[in-house]
């Protein structure tokens, strides 16, 4: 019987479990037996998995995270650690592995492929959405929905208080979740990376809006916005360390300090992340896991599942994460129209 390896590698996001249930049913209606891979590329190196079966994976649909645990690993740093996966791949008797991940985990599958130490299918997560040669990453979709309903409720007390509030989002170096979250929760400002925002402007706008008797605005700001007059490590220097995440303080600082109203900041953080997945990403889960054992049955290996025109498919791994996938200008332009009205 020919095995199926399966790990998830990266930050976890909702609708993980769902590709794993897929992949197990589908697999074994294949003829396949499926070996669930522990935490990552960590659970290759120190060959810790087990065989999953339909029970196992059974009720975890609207469970976020994954059942088989994560890691941020990179084998890539250390030749001992690609050679363990290359001999624990063999060692376990896996005939192709499937890697579900966003760009970091994907490049290391990629790599592995390329120098022959596995076959690989990838499957794309990223609450991010920032990967190309896919229209959709799974996990998104959850993310701006909580974002969206955290907006919605800071837009309340805002205007009870007559507050400024700055929420910050997740993104890294894309500015997706801002973007539509902005959007869905009616932002009066959208902050992202893509475009270096001027915080003058911004604060004239919001002067002029709070002129017009809005007492109250809503600031979205994706964790890698860029700013006009700021290096990103200065930044960092004022928020005192430099990763993502605290942008959001540095802003609402300069907004207070620049328009004399009352601000606050919401972080969002891993919240975006944690608890059920939409339906959407579990429909898009499942569809991920079925078209990626239907790729393995194929052979073709060195391919990632994708989505284009609505539709499933394949790109190369390799053109995936090439480049990376920045917002929808012309989204942009729809949200900019109702900015500080
Ligand atoms: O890439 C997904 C993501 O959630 C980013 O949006 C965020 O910057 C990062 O992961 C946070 O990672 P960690 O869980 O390691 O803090």
């Amino acid at each position: 019987m020919k095995k199926i390896g399966i790990l998830t590698g990266g930050a976890d996001c909702p609708g993980l479990n769902s590709v794993i249930r897929a992949v197990v049913r589908k697999g074994m209606l294949e003829g396949y037996v499926v070996a669930g891979i522990k935490n990552g590329w960590e659970g290759l190196i120190e060959n810790d998995m087990k065989i999953l079966d339909p029970r196992m994976t059974s009720g975890i649909l609207d469970k976020g995270g994954t059942i088989l645990g994560t890691s941020r690993i990179d084998p890539l740093e250390d030749p001992n650690k690609v050679a363990a996966i290359g001999e624990n791949y063999k060692r376990s008797g896996i005939d192709a592995l499937i890697a579900v991940g966003g760009e970091k985990t994907l490049t290391i599958a990629q790599y592995l492929h390329e120098n022959g130490y596995i076959k690989v299918v990838g499957v794309p997560k990223s609450i991010d959405n920032a990967l190309s040669g896919t229209e959709y990453a799974f996990g998104f979709d959850t993310a701006v929905n909580i974002a969206t309903e955290c907006i919605d409720r800071l837009h309340t007390t805002a205007e009870s208080h007559h507050r400024i509030i700055v929420i910050e989002v997740m993104g890294q170096h894309t500015g997706w979740i801002a973007l539509e979250s902005g959007i869905a929760g009616g932002a009066d400002v959208i902050l992202i990376p893509e475009i270096e925002s001027d915080l003058d402007a911004v604060c004239l706008d919001l002067n002029a809006r709070h002129r017009r008797g809005k007492t109250f605005s809503i600031v979205v700001v994706a964790e890698g916005a860029r700013i006009k007059g700021f290096s990103p490590q200065e930044i960092a220097k004022r928020i005192s360390h430099y990763r993502f995440g605290g942008i959001g303080e540095f802003v609402a600082e300069e907004i207070e300090k620049k328009t004399g109203y009352e601000t606050r900041v919401s972080v969002l953080g891993h919240i975006q992340r944690g608890g059920a997945p939409t339906a959407y990403d579990r429909i898009i889960g499942t569809q991920f896991g079925i078209k990626a054992v239907d790729l393995v049955k194929e052979q073709r290996f060195g391919q990632m599942v994708s989505l284009k025109n609505n539709k499933l498919g394949s790109v190369d791994i390799e053109k995936a994460i090439k480049k990376r996938k920045t917002i929808d200008m012309d989204l942009f332009e729809i949200a900019s129209v109702f900015f500080a009205h």
